[in-house]
């Protein structure tokens, strides 16, 4: 029995953006973004899902993310690329994981474990071009090409990549977005001055990839488009299916008369005799308070909005006279051609002011993910509804 409320994901359909965005950008290889769980997803079956499509590289934020890859049994190449101070440096080396370096003083670090262990780390060097977040400052950037390369000759570290991070992607024409290009291609050229080979330059996320071909270089790096969300609000991709599908059954229904004051703070009033139905997600699921009389939901055939206050763990939707009964599928987002009328992440980041990464990325532990979909030997634990 599917669990009473889940988010359905759809591998298959990670599988397929995977194919497909690889294909828009003239088979750049592709680096599948897992991070934050595969973006609320679940990391592993997507880092399968990706693999199956083409991906021949996976990025995670942390170290250990990466590790988790790595135990499942994941042997493709692993960046992993905010790397604090305290982080599991040697472990990662031991498993064979690449390091973003964003800090001078962590290019030391990674030496002196890869010393210890007698092994030679794998790192990318991140150059800041003007996102001012991570990345090593272009003032910094001669001095840490120099030691890279002198750790490189030394043997104890390889420079796999050099790698940067846009600011404004998802807003093509953007002027920071010509200069950053620049200053990536001013310290490449430092780079290579320096000595340094890198296999890998990259600083295309999924934005860049649909609209900038000149970004491409050896590898983009993809998150938010495979798992089938576009992430340029008003631009269309065609081809992509959103992967992960937020619904739930409704618990209970009930009539009440008109006037009747609905969930915490009354901030919902009902005008007229009408059914109320419940569904039993909240925001310690995911489903924002800020959806109070604003998030959509396709119920009993019609999209229509949240009545009243989410709570933690249960909203009401006014669904009049319909004829909905409890135990009938509420659909908070997914694929509309899966579920004509359903809104999309994308709608619900609309409609809260947000990007659709805050909405798939949030949806809560407590939610079972139930996977469709996926290679046999991909296929998660859950059984497929
Ligand atoms: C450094 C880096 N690269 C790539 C990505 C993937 O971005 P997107 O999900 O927009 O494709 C992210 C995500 O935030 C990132 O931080």
């Amino acid at each position: 029995m599917p669990h009473f409320a889940h988010a359905r994901v759809d591998l298959d359909a990670i599988t397929d953006n995977a194919r497909l965005l690889r294909e828009h950008a003239d088979g750049t290889p592709l680096m599948g973004v897992v991070k934050a769980d595969g973006y609320g997803h679940g990391m592993v079956p997507a880092a399968r899902a990706l693999a199956a499509g083409g991906a021949s590289w996976l990025g995670t934020a942390l170290i250990k993310e990466a590790l988790g890859l790595r135990a499942a049994g994941i042997d493709l190449p692993l960046l992993a690329w905010i790397v604090p101070p305290g982080e599991p440096v040697g472990s990662a080396i031991a498993a064979g994981i690449d390091l973003g370096v964003s800090d001078p003083a962590l290019l030391e670090v990674i030496a002196g474990e890869a010393r210890r262990l007698g092994r030679t780390a794998r790192v990318h060097l991140k150059t800041d071009t003007g996102l001012n977040r991570g990345g090593v400052a272009f003032s910094a950037w001669p001095a840490l090409v120099e030691e890279a390369a002198r750790l490189q000759d030394a043997g104890v570290l390889r420079v796999i990549g050099v790698f940067s991070h846009f600011a404004c992607a998802d807003e093509p024409g953007h002027p920071s977005i010509g200069s950053q290009l620049s200053v990536f291609h001013e310290a490449l050229e430092l780079a290579d001055k320096a000595g340094l080979d890198p296999e890998v330059r990259h600083i295309s996320n999924s934005a860049a990839l649909l609209t900038l071909p000149e970004a491409r270089f050896d590898l983009v790096r993809a998150g938010i488009a495979t798992y089938g969300i576009n992430p340029i609000p008003g631009y269309s991709v065609s081809g992509l299916r959103p992967a992960m599908t937020l619904r739930s059954r409704v618990a209970l229904t009930k009539r009440v008369p008109e006037g009747s004051g609905v969930s915490y703070g009354h901030r919902y009033r009902t005008d007229r005799e009408t059914t109320l139905a419940l569904i039993p997600l909240g925001y310690a699921d995911g489903v924002p308070r800020a959806a109070t009389n604003k998030g959509p939901v396709l119920l009993g055939g019609r999209r229509r909005t949240i009545a009243g206050t989410v709570c933690m763990d249960q909203f009401v939707v006014d669904v009049g006279d319909d004829a909905v009964e409890a135990g009938e599928y509420a659909v908070l987002f997914g694929d509309p051609g899966e579920y004509p009328g359903a809104a999309t992440a994308e709608d619900w980041a609309e409609v809260l002011d947000t990007i659709p990464y805050e909405i798939v990325t949030r949806v809560g532990v407590r939610v079972p993910r139930e996977y469709v979909g996926g290679a046999p030997a991909g296929r998660p634990e859950t059984p497929p509804m």
